[in-house]
C-alpha cells in the first residue's frame, strides 16, 4: 500500500515553475529524507502532500485519497506536521499541556474538551519526547528545543498515519539537535509508526531510519531512492556540483566540502 503517490506533478507561479514533474512513491511504512537547498521547492512540495497548495499539472494520491475528488480536511487529520515556522502560530500563552493536547483537535487553541484517553495520551507524548518537567509552564518560556519537542507531542496526539517534518532542527544547538532526534528515532521504532518524510537541507541530520532519499534541485527530482545510495560520493557531488567526500558514522551521513586550499591535496 502506497502513502503517497505524485505523477508528473508540478506547480508553477507567476509563469514560473517551483516544482516540476515530480514523480514520487512512498510505500507505507517507509521513511524519508528530502534534501535540497534553501529555495529547492521542499516546503511547497510538502504543501502539495498536505493539500494547502493545488498542483498545477499532475496528480497526488496521499493514504488512497486521490486529491481533486477526496476531502482534504478529513485527509488532513491523518498527517501530522512538525516545523519551526508552526511555532509562530501557536498560543504562546498556552501551557504545554494544552498545547499537546490542542494536537487532538488540529485547533490553535484549546477549546474542546479533552477525554481521560486524550489526557492519557498527551501525558504518554510528554514523557516519551521528555516534555513533563514543563508541562504546566507557558510555552513562550520554552527553549528552542523544548518547544519542538512539544511540537512533535502535539503532532502525535492523532495518530497521524503521515508524519511530516520541515526542518525540524533549525535554531537547535547540537545536543537539542540529538535530544530532538532520538524522539523521531523512538517513534519510528514503535510499533505504529507514521509514515515519516524528514526535510532539511542538512545530511548530517538524516538517521538510519530514513532508508530513503529524495534529493530536490530547483524544483525537479535530481535523484531518489535508497539512501546508502543517494548519499554517495559520486551523486551528492553532482547533486552539489562541488568536490565534496562523505563519511558515515553510526549509520549517519557528513559532508566534507573540499574547499580550494583545503587539506585535499590541491595547492
Ligand atoms: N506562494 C508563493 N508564490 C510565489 N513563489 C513562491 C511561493 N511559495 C514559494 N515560492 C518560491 O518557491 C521557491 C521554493 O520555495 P520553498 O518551497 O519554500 O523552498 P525550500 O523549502 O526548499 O527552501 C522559492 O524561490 C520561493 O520564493
Ligand atoms: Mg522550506
Amino acid at each position: 500500500m502506497l502513502s503517497l503517490e505524485m505523477k508528473d506533478v508540478s506547480w508553477k507561479r507567476d509563469g514560473k515553475y517551483i516544482l516540476r514533474n515530480i514523480g514520487w512513491k512512498v510505500e507505507q511504512g517507509e521513511h524519508w529524507a528530502v534534501i535540497g537547498l534553501n529555495g529547492s521547492g521542499k516546503t511547497s512540495l510538502l504543501g502539495i502532500i498536505s493539500g494547502y497548495i493545488f498542483p498545477s499539472e499532475g496528480e497526488v494520491t496521499v493514504l488512497g485519497k486521490k486529491f481533486g475528488s477526496c476531502d482534504l480536511r478529513e485527509l488532513r487529520k491523518s498527517i501530522g506536521w512538525v516545523s519551526s515556522s508552526l511555532q509562530e502560530n501557536l498560543m504562546v500563552e498556552e501551557k504545554v499541556e494544552d498545547i499537546v493536547l490542542s494536537g487532538r483537535f488540529a485547533s490553535i487553541g484549546l477549546y474542546d474538551v479533552p477525554s481521560k484517553r486524550d489526557h492519557r495520551r498527551a501525558w504518554g507524548l510528554m514523557e516519551q519526547f521528555g516534555c513533563v518537567d514543563f508541562m504546566s509552564r507557558p510555552y513562550s518560556t520554552l527553549s528552542q528545543g523544548e518547544k519542538q519537542r512539544v511540537i512533535l507531542a502535539r503532532s502525535m496526539m492523532n495518530n497521524p498515519k503521515v508524519l511530516i517534518l520541515d526542518e525540524p532542527c533549525t535554531g537547535l544547538d547540537i545536543f537539542a539537535r540529538e535530544h530532538f532526534l532520538n524522539g523521531i528515532n523512538e517513534v519510528a521504532r514503535s510499533g505504529n509508526s507514521p509514515t515519516m518524510l524528514y526535510v532539511s537541507h542538512h545530511v548530517e541530520e538524516i538517521l538510519p531510519v530514513f532508508n530513503r532519499t529524495l534529493l530536490l534541485k530547483k524544483g525537479e527530482v535530481h535523484s531518489l531512492g535508497e539512501s546508502k545510495h543517494v548519499l554517495g560520493k559520486t551523486n551528492l557531488t553532482d547533486f552539489f556540483e562541488s568536490q565534496l567526500e562523505i563519511s558515515w558514522r553510526n549509520g549517519r551521513p557528513r559532508i566534507h566540502l573540499q574547499f580550494p586550499g583545503s587539506s585535499n591535496g590541491r595547492k
